[in-house]
């Protein structure tokens, strides 16, 4: 065996990709849970891959065939229904988990200095994530996919001048027609998995080249022993691949108990309009998008202007990718920053949450206020940053990691 290595060593640099990434990476000690939802979003990745191949296989691309090609899998191909619900569930099991991944990142400074470009890779993921998740709720061509795609790609209609012209290029059709589903379908099963799956690589090599950050948001490389390792680190592997293992069984379960009992989550999961072929002469009761993007559909509505709501959308998601030079704190992790920078994270959270809940909703006058207000808070989050980071008064972090 070892001779074998020793052949693909001199001509591949297997061994020491393992160990600069796995067996002698040294992570910070003190991981908590909310350290599972990388590799968990991994694991998703791999299942979306995986069931997204299989059911190529059997999916046919076209307006005519489309709705039929999906009940034939779920009907007649062996096995077809548990690789389309792996495959539904996982598009929002794969948003759970990336928004508890990004939380961990708020909670803990982990888009400071210097992990600034792991922050950003991170960004660009989640923007193809979108575009991923938009582009195959099309593909089953259910009512919802049809009205939910006319509605996104109507608002770039409200960009001025090249507005109609860009719906036009983008749906490849004066409507959304066979031509539009044939392209959401080259991009959803080429071209953003490569995209993703590049970012990923990008953003773990990112990652390991600066070393992971941790709930203390102290820096472990500061103390090392007489052999160079930090005195706070311990292997990734396999200390951390085991652990991981925990938080694999854990979600399992809980995404096993979905997909097989509860696979249309309450049509959360899967719209109920869904069911019902696209019908371009029906339009739905009530269009509303997968509760992921739910939140920054409130922010467009909370807007009474078309123009200024897509702006106000688009800053939403920008904004994000400014936040490293946003947060001016001396210090990384909430454990050490002061109350507001505590009350602003946790009045962000919940209005994130309301803005989601007030997406799925139809309007009232008194649930626009409501995203109005919510959606403030949101901006007000980010955008006095710079000033309640450098304003308030931090707490002492200690030399080393703490427990
Ligand atoms: C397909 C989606 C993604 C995958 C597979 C992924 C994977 C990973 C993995 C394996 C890690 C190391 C383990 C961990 O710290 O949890 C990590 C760390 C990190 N990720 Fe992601 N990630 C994804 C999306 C994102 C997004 C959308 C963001 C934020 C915009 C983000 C920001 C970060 C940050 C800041 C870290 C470093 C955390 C720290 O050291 O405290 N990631 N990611």
């Amino acid at each position: 065996m070892s001779k074998f290595m020793d052949w693909i060593d001199a001509r591949f640099p297997a061994t020491k990709m393992w160990e600069d990434h796995l067996s002698k990476y040294y992570a910070p000690k003190n991981f908590n849970f909310l350290y599972f939802f990388g590799s968990l979003a991994l694991l998703v990745l791999v299942n979306q891959i995986v069931t997204g191949v299989w059911l190529t296989m059997s999916f046919t691309p076209s307006a005519e065939e489309a709705f039929a090609s999906v009940e034939y899998i779920m009907r007649d191909v062996e096995y077809g229904w548990i690789l389309r619900y792996l495959h539904s569930t996982g598009a929002s099991a794969f948003f759970i988990v990336v928004y508890l991944h990004m939380f961990r990142g708020l909670l803990y400074g982990s888009y400071q200095k210097p992990r600034e470009l792991v922050w950003l890779f991170g960004m660009l993921i989640y923007l193809a994530l979108m575009a991923e998740a938009f582009m195959g709720y099309l593909l089953p061509w259910g009512q919802m996919s049809y009205w939910g795609a006319q509605v996104i790609i109507s608002l770039f209609g409200a960009i001025p001048v090249i507005g109609g012209d860009l719906t036009q290029w983008i749906r490849g059709d004066y409507l959304i027609s066979g031509i539009t589903l044939n392209r959401f379908f080259a991009l959803h099963v080429v071209a953003l998995p490569i995209v993703i799956l590049g970012l990923v690589v990008l953003h773990i090599l990112a990652l390991h080249e600066v070393g992971s950050n941790n709930p203390d948001g102290v820096d472990i490389k500061k103390r090392k022993d007489e052999n160079g390792i930090p005195l706070d680190g311990i292997p990734f592997h396999p200390y951390y691949t085991v652990k991981d293992i925990v938080g694999v069984v854990v979600f399992l379960f809980v995404f096993c108990a979905v997909v097989f009992f509860f696979p249309e989550m309450g049509g959360y999961f899967l719209e109920k309009p869904n069911f019902e072929q696209a019908n371009a002469f029906k339009t739905p009761e009530h269009i509303a998008p997968v509760w992921y993007f739910t939140p920054f559909y409130a922010i467009l509505r909370a807007v009474p202007d078309k123009l200024m709501g897509v702006i106000a959308m688009g800053a939403a998601i920008a904004v994000l990718f400014v936040l490293p030079w946003l947060d001016r704190s001396p210090v990384r992790s909430m454990r050490y920053k002061g109350w507001i920078s505590k009350l602003f994270l946790l009045v962000f959270c919940i209005a994130f949450v309301i803005l989601g809940v007030l997406g799925v909703l139809a309007p009232t006058p008194g649930r626009t206020l409501l995203s109005q207000v919510c959606t403030v808070l949101y901006f007000a989050y980010f955008l006095l940053m710079p000033f309640y980071t450098r304003l308030e008064k931090t707490k002492p972090v200690p030399e080393r990691v703490t427990g």
